[in-house]
């Protein structure tokens, strides 16, 4: 697919480095990345490749030693979640953990929107929920219907991006693929774009439209996810999916 839109989000040279216990982690060296509207961008790669360390300084929860942001052509420094908060939200692996245990749905809606009731029924519907489930406080919500809430609560911000770190891992692999087929029908009415990082190639391939493959903080592949899966220029990513294969017909 040849992309000829300006990208809605892109990073340019970024690296980020920690120290810990006297030794240096690179999770982040040169990457590049870029997320055009409408499409939904699937990162991939082994545990500690960097996935969320990419996500943690595309929405300024943590800053980059070197390169540059952009949102919409602007470069944005992304100073603390606030600033960047009106355009990116982050969806988390744990729905439960990020609603305040004492407060209904609604109210959790509530707050940071300016949502009125309405507005929040038909958002709640959007994500295929029923608005009856809004009295309620996230502990009497299954895991699928709490994760929908936290999609809402993203789309009640008027987020253009989405960034989605394994949201489905903690779901039954049924809920997985409804939660993603949501996603992938809320980009064209809710004209959302989307970072998706998930271990699940499986799920990747039915919702990315280009994959990027990290490995040790460098950015081993990009490209349509077609392209990718069945046909892997990089040894890296043939072995990613050998071991994703391998572990199936276990
Ligand atoms: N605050 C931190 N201090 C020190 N090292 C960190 C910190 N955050 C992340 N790291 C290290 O950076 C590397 C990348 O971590 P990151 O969380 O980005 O990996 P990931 O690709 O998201 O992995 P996973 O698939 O397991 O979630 C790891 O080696 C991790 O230990
Ligand atoms: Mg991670």
């Amino acid at each position: 697919m040849e992309q000829t839109a300006a990208p809605l989000l892109c990073g340019k040279g970024l690296n980020k480095t920690y120290k810990s216990n006297g030794r240096v982690v690179r999770p982040l060296q040169d990457v590049d990345f870029a997320l055009y509207p409408g499409e939904v961008l699937g990162i991939v790669g082994e545990s500690g490749s960097g996935k969320s360390t990419l996500f943690k300084v595309v929405c300024g929860m943590e800053k980059p030693d070197s390169g540059h942001l952009y949102y919409q052509g602007k470069e944005y420094t992304g100073d603390g979640p606030e600033k960047t908060g009106r355009f990116l939200q982050m969806i988390f692996q744990d729905a439960y953990g990020s609603f305040d245990p004492r407060m209904t749905m609604e109210r959790s809606l509530r707050e940071g929107s300016d949502a009125n009731r309405d507005e929040i029924v038909r958002i709640i519907g959007e994500v295929g929920l029923d608005s009856e489930l809004l009295g309620r406080r996230p502990r009497n919500l299954s895991g699928g219907q709490c994760q929908r809430m936290s999609i809402a609560r993203a789309l009640l911000s008027h987020a253009t991006v989405l960034l989605c770190d394994e949201i489905t891992s903690a779901l039954d692999v049924t809920t997985q693929a409804q939660v993603v087929r949501l996603l992938n029908g809320l980009r064209e009415i809710e004209n959302v774009s989307i970072l998706f990082v998930s271990h699940d190639l499986a799920l990747v391939s039915m919702i990315c439209d280009r994959v990027m493959v990290l490995k040790g903080g460098v950015v081993m592949e990009s490209g349509p996810t077609d392209e990718v899966i069945h046909n892997p220029q990089n040894d890296y990513t043939r072995k990613l999916l050998n071991s994703v294969i391998a572990v199936e017909k276990m």
